[in-house]
This record gives C-alpha cells, sequence and structure tokens, in this order.
C-alpha cells in the first residue's frame, strides 16, 4: 500500500511532475524505425504529455520536433517532407531535422539569416535500434551514452518490435510485467502451448521471490515447486526505469518498456528478438505474440470498442480462464480495467507482490534522488549491458537452492 502522495509522485509524468522530469533523462523509445520512409509521412508521436513530430529526411536521417510549426503553431505532421526538411504547408516554413529554420517564404529574402538564428525550433537527438526510434527528451545538452541493449546488435530479421497504447498510467504497464505470480492464474490457458519451460509455472501459482539489487535495476527470481525434486525458476530483470526482459518460455527473448504517453495513457513496447537466427512466423514458439502483428503500432487498438475488451464468455463456457484470445491482450485488458491510475492506497498487498513493492521503493527512492541533487539511476555504468536474464529453469532441490536460483541465472 502507498500513501495518497506516493502513488501521485510515482505515476504523474506530465508538465513539472518529478517523476516526468526524472523519467525524460532516460532514452525512450517513440516510433517504430518502419513507419518513417525517407521523404514519407511525418508521424505524431505523444510523450510525457507532449506533442511531437517524426520524420525520415531525404538522406536517411531521423527528425524529432516539436509538433507545433514555430510560427503559428499548425502541426508539422501534416507538412510536406522534401529536401531534408519538413514544409509547413501553411506558409511554407522549412525546418530540417537539427530544428534549424532553413527556408521563410512567407517574408523577404533578407529576413531569413535573422529569423532563422532568432527562432529556436524544440530538436530532441535521437537513434534507432532493435527496429525502433529511440528520443532523448531531457534537459541536458548532451544526451546521455546509449544503452547497451542486448537486441541492438542482432541483424534485422532477429528482432521485431511492437507496441501498444494502452488507456492506463505508464507505471500499470511496469507493474504487470514483473509480477510473476500472475503467470500462473490470468494466462493458465496459454501455459500448455509453451515449448519450453513455460508450462511448468502452472504447478504452482504462489511463487516465492528472490531479488538482487543490480547497477541498472533489480533482478527477480520467482521461484516454484515444479514437483517433488525440482524447482521451477522464472527470472525477470527490471531495468530502471521501466524495462523488463522477461522469460517468454521459449528460445526467443523479450524486453517489454512501459513508457509514458501522459499521465492516463502509456505505450508499451514489446522487442522480441532471438540472438541466433532469424524470427519466424508460424512456430508454436510465437503463439502469443503472432496475432498482434496486424496492428504493429498499436495491438491495444484491437480489444477497442468491444465489451470487456472483447472477453468471450463462451469461449469461458468451454474452459478457457480467461475468455481472450490473446495471452497479451489478457494483460491489456486487466491493466486498463485497473482504472486510468489505480489507487494504490487502497490494496491489499501479500508476499507475492514483493517484486512490485521493491521496484516502487527504487523509483520512488531514484526520483527523489533526481529531484534533490541531479542523480540518474544506473547512468553512471554506461558500460553495464543489462539484460543477461530473462531466462526460465528448472534445478534440482538441494538444501542450499535459495541463494542458488538468483545467482545461477545471471551466468545463462
Ligand atoms: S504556421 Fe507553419 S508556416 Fe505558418
Ligand atoms: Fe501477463
Amino acid at each position: 500500500m502507498l500513501s495518497h502522495e506516493d502513488n501521485e509522485l510515482l505515476t504523474r509524468v506530465e508538465g513539472p511532475a518529478p517523476m516526468g522530469a526524472y523519467l525524460r533523462e532516460y532514452w525512450t523509445p517513440a516510433v517504430r524505425s518502419e513507419r518513417l520512409i525517407a521523404d514519407g509521412a511525418p508521424v505524431k508521436v505523444r510523450l510525457f504529455g507532449e506533442n511531437f513530430v517524426a520524420f525520415r529526411a531525404t538522406d536517411g536521417n531521423v527528425g524529432f520536433l516539436d509538433e507545433a510549426c514555430p510560427h503559428r503553431g499548425a502541426s508539422l505532421a501534416l507538412a510536406r517532407n522534401e529536401d531534408c526538411a519538413l514544409r509547413c504547408i501553411y506558409h511554407g516554413w522549412k525546418i530540417d531535422v537539427s530544428g534549424t529554420v532553413v527556408e521563410v517564404p512567407s517574408e523577404p529574402a533578407e529576413r531569413l539569416e535573422d529569423m532563422a538564428q532568432k527562432i529556436s525550433v524544440r530538436y530532441f537527438p535521437s537513434r534507432e535500434a532493435g527496429g525502433v526510434v529511440w528520443v532523448y527528451l531531457g534537459l541536458h545538452d548532451e544526451p546521455p551514452p546509449f544503452p547497451r541493449f542486448p537486441f541492438a546488435d542482432v541483424p534485422a530479421a532477429h528482432v521485431r518490435s511492437l507496441a501498444a497504447e494502452t488507456h492506463c498510467n505508464w507505471l500499470q504497464a511496469v507493474e504487470g510485467t514483473l509480477d510473476s505470480s500472475h503467470v500462473s492464474i490470468l494466462h493458465q490457458s496459454w501455459l500448455g502451448q509453451s515449448s519450453g519451460s513455460l508450462g511448468e509455472t502452472a504447478e504452482d501459482s504462489a511463487p516465492r521471490y528472490e531479488s538482487d539489487e543490480t547497477g541498472y535495476g533489480i533482478r527477480f527470481a520467482a521461484i516454484r515447486h515444479a514437483d517433488a525434486d525440482r524447482m521451477h525458476v522464472r527470472v525477470t530483470e527490471f531495468v530502471m526505469p521501466w524495462t523488463a526482459y522477461i522469460p517468454t518460455g521459449d528460445e526467443d527473448r523479450i524486453a517489454i518498456i512501459g513508457t509514458p504517453i501522459d499521465d492516463e495513457h502509456s505505450r508499451q513496447w514489446f522487442i522480441r528478438w532471438n540472438d541466433d537466427h532469424p524470427l519466424t512466423e508460424d512456430t508454436d514458439t510465437h503463439f502469443w505474440y503472432h496475432d498482434l502483428t496486424v496492428a504493429p503500432d498499436d495491438f491495444a487498438a484491437l480489444t477497442r470498442g468491444k465489451d470487456n475488451w472483447g472477453q468471450d464468455r463462451a469461449l469461458m463456457s468451454d474452459g478457457h480462464f480467461s475468455g481472450f484470445n490473446n495471452l497479451v491482450l489478457e494483460d491489456v485488458a486487466i491493466q486498463e480495467s485497473q482504472g486510468s491510475i489505480v489507487d494504490r492506497s487502497r490494496e491489499k498487498l501479500g508476499t507475492s507482490d514483493i517484486a512490485v513493492v521493491k521496484t516502487r521503493r527504487l523509483l520512488l527512492n531514484s526520483v527523489r534522488s533526481h529531484t534533490q541533487d541531479g542523480e540518474v539511476f544506473g547512468q553512471d555504468d554506461p558500460l553495464a549491458r543489462p539484460g543477461s536474464a530473462g531466462v526460465a529453469m528448472t534445478l534440482e532441490q538441494t538444501d542450499d537452492w535459495r541463494g542458488a536460483a538468483s545467482t545461477e541465472a545471471r551466468y545463462v
């Protein structure tokens, strides 16, 4: 349970909210790279309650700017994208990827130089990794080092990124990924389809947790009895401030990132990759993923306009536990059903919620440190390579297994 004040501090991100200022200091996934085509349509992106526009210039470089034209505020999402710049279609002002005003055809030619120097268009640094454009929205002139994501170095065919725009606060999205105990309950009807060890989570719905704090977050081991002699260990790695590397139950790996669109909406990224070979479409290893690719920029839209997010009671009568025809849409429905910003002062938490509790504590400590002295958790070690875990395994049960669980995961 949290105080109302702490819940507000954790969840609010718009305007001057301390959490928004803190989160903006991290590289933020913004838009799928594929959506940006050289000289193609600009794309609106809303983050932290602000509206931006992303585009790919003629030379392939990405521009990320405020959406409003600096002249009189027309949307640059309507702009022409040509000659390495956006040209506003209202009066033709032209702005390049660095935010420089390079043409003002509505003014006498001799004024261009003067105006270009005086008018600042907010421009934000961007990078591409994992099929996603990442942007730095923080206050510093120099962005922090780009993280060493484990999916950043694999060939394009080995990685696929999807997004969902959920109608709830960003922290509900993050907490859903860290809560291992719900897997055995909410997702139980899918577990038998896993080609890997995910099915073993069905045997024990009350995991015990171990955790290690790392330089960049927390590693959680959810430990279940698999049978009389063995235990099932599911290791999730949380990387501050919003990324979870979770065990998929098959040989692919996945990072789930919950970012704020605004206080009451979040964009969740699912970045799936395989270190050794290209991802495949029609294998059972993707049983909880492939249906979503029809709406890669917002698969939560598949639930919109439907009663109870499309829950199918007939399916439940036939034996399906939740009545949702996709594992990830089960999560979307649940997170949105908690409300725009869940009131954490009314919760009744148990031992299975320990991962959520520890993560909240770390976030609260970190946002306070940032407010007080500008510190950004995890950014003092640019060589750290988060995401080494996100594994599940079954171990022989021995007398000293407790410490072994999370320690062994570190080296998998
Ligand atoms: S509003 Fe964009 S050029 Fe006038
Ligand atoms: Fe889930």
